[in-house]
């Protein structure tokens, strides 16, 4: 897809990979609509990049409804959705309901409500994209939160239903899955920022997936080995993501560095 002239509406673009994507978009010649829930600095950012703000909760349908609402009365077209809004909370099992029905809201069922609410438009012209922020974690897991693991992989789940009931019908839909990204997401832990690209970069990839029409768009060479991997052997997968697991744990509590040898199982 080309993606000049095209109306493209990023949630989550206050931020971190939204912001960047965003940014790339308008470079790209795309008019683009910036959402968050964060009004005060997504429109700040909207204007230093030469986006249109729209202030939206995406983590109640009502919220995603008149997102898009806001945009066909105004733009009149929405040509690319990116549902790229989201968060991690929580790590065990210790979260409260409360904290996974949020991972639930704002990282699957935001996906679910802007494919319900734009889709139809898009059928309507008989063509359109959805771009779906997921992650390497949708992929493989993530071992410090229980709730990202969770919905990162029925996120992806929902994007490849997505691909197989309405690919036929003009729609494009894309699972953007990068690892580790320099953003407030993942704070500033250490052992994360070690493999961590900038938010840039996963602009990039999303740029070169879509014009490509690729489904899955991956940031890291190690997640497609990794996935390999898992689906191979998954017992012996489940292994290593362990070993990974004691081992960052050890380095969080400072005993020892992060070995070298241990292939990257994980995803954020
Ligand atoms: N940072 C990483 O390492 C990484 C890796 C893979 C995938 N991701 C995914 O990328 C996406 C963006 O994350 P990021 O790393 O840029 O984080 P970020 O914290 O920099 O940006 C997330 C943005 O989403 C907004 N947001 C949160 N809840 C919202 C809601 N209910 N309604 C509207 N906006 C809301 C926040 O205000 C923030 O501006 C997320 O889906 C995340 O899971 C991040």
């Amino acid at each position: 897809m080309d993606l000049n002239g095209k109306t493209i509406v990023v949630t989550g673009a206050a931020s971190g990979i939204g912001l960047a994507l965003a940014e790339r978009f308008v470079q790209e010649g795309a008019a683009v609509v910036a959402s968050d829930l964060n009004a005060e600095r997504g429109a700040a950012e909207a204007d230093r990049i030469g986006a249109r703000f729209v202030p939206a909760d995406v983590g109640r349908e009502e919220g995603v409804q008149a997102l898009i609402e806001a945009v066909l009365a105004h733009e009149r077209q929405v040509d690319v959705l990116c549902s790229n809004a989201g968060l991690a909370v929580g790590n065990g099992l210790e979260p409260s309901d409360a904290l996974w029905d949020l991972s639930w809201r704002v990282n699957v069922m935001s996906h679910i409500w802007g494919a319900r609410h734009v889709l139809p438009h898009m059928l309507a012209r008989g063509t359109g994209a959805l771009l779906q922020t997921v992650s390497a974690a949708g992929l493989l897991t993530e071992v410090h939160s229980a709730p990202y693991a969770v919905t990162k992989h029925e996120a992806l789940a929902f994007a490849e239903w997505l691909a197989i009931t309405y690919g036929d019908q003009g729609i494009h839909v894309a699972a953007l899955c990068p690892e580790w990204v320099q953003t407030p997401l993942i704070g500033q832990a250490p052992h994360l920022q070690a493999d961590a690209i900038a938010p840039e970069q996963v602009a990039d990839a999303a740029v070169q997936g879509l014009r490509a029409g690729e489904f899955l768009i991956t940031t890291h060479a190690m997640t497609r080995r990794a996935f390999q991997a898992r689906a191979n052997t998954h017992d012996r997968w489940l292994g290593r993501v362990r070993d990974l697991a004691r081992h960052t744990q050890d380095q969080l509590a400072g005993r020892h560095a992060f070995p070298d040898d241990l292939p990257t199982q994980r995803g954020n």
